[in-house]
């Protein structure tokens, strides 16, 4: 990959993953850039900050077409037009199509609050994931970068930064400490595979 690189992320909810990036991509001056936002929600939080930064908003999702090829194509159409290179799921929780998939394969990664291949798959997101992570007893937890498959949360893992879990730990408590984690580690992925190290 270049480095002059157009970046497209989804996000569903808060953005802070978003934020992270795109902080740590100003910060270390990379001619990445991201230049769309896109979520399947009308108004998320992540709208609200890449207003701010000046940053293309868009609603896509597969609620406002007749058909799922419709979807798909416009979404294709839309990541095209912006001549987007890397796809960042950043809290989307949602299945991209398989058409984006087939064309951006092995240039889509998402990021995930647990350390996969465990507590993954559908359902696995928010605080749902956290709440199973204490269920089970374990005293590890973390975040992981993979690349994007058809799936959910079963493509090849790039990367991942471990957690303890503390026995009076709540979802809550859990989710911020692994939230922190998210937010070093995509930013480093992110910018590694800008460089080519990736
Ligand atoms: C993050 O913890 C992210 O890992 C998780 O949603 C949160 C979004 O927070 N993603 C999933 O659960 C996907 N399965 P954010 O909107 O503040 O980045």
């Amino acid at each position: 990959m270049n480095q002059q690189l157009s970046i497209a992320v989804f996000a569903s909810g808060r953005g802070s993953n978003f934020q992270a990036l795109h902080q740590a991509l100003i910060a270390a001056n990379s001619a990445a850039t991201i230049a769309l936002c896109i979520s399947n929600n009308p108004n998320p939080g992540a709208f609200d900050f890449a207003r701010q930064q000046g940053i293309a908003t868009a609603r896509l999702s597969p609620k406002m077409f007749a058909e799922e090829k419709e979807y798909e194509a416009a979404l294709i159409e839309l990541l095209a037009s912006h001549g987007v290179e890397l796809i960042v799921l950043a809290g989307y929780m949602r299945r991209l199509p398989h058409g984006v998939v087939q064309r951006w394969r092995g240039k889509i990664l998402n990021i995930h609050p647990a350390l996969l291949p465990d507590f993954g798959g559908q359902g696995m997101y928010g605080l749902n994931v956290h709440q199973a992570v204490i269920a089970a007893g374990r005293t590890e937890s973390g975040a992981t970068v993979h690349l994007v498959d058809e799936e959910y949360d079963t493509g090849a893992i790039i990367a991942q930064e471990r957690v303890p879990v503390l026995p009076d730990d709540t979802p809550e408590t859990l989710a911020a400490r692994v939230l922190e984690a998210e937010h070093r580690l995509l930013p480093r992925v992110v910018m590694e595979m800008v460089a080519g190290k990736r």
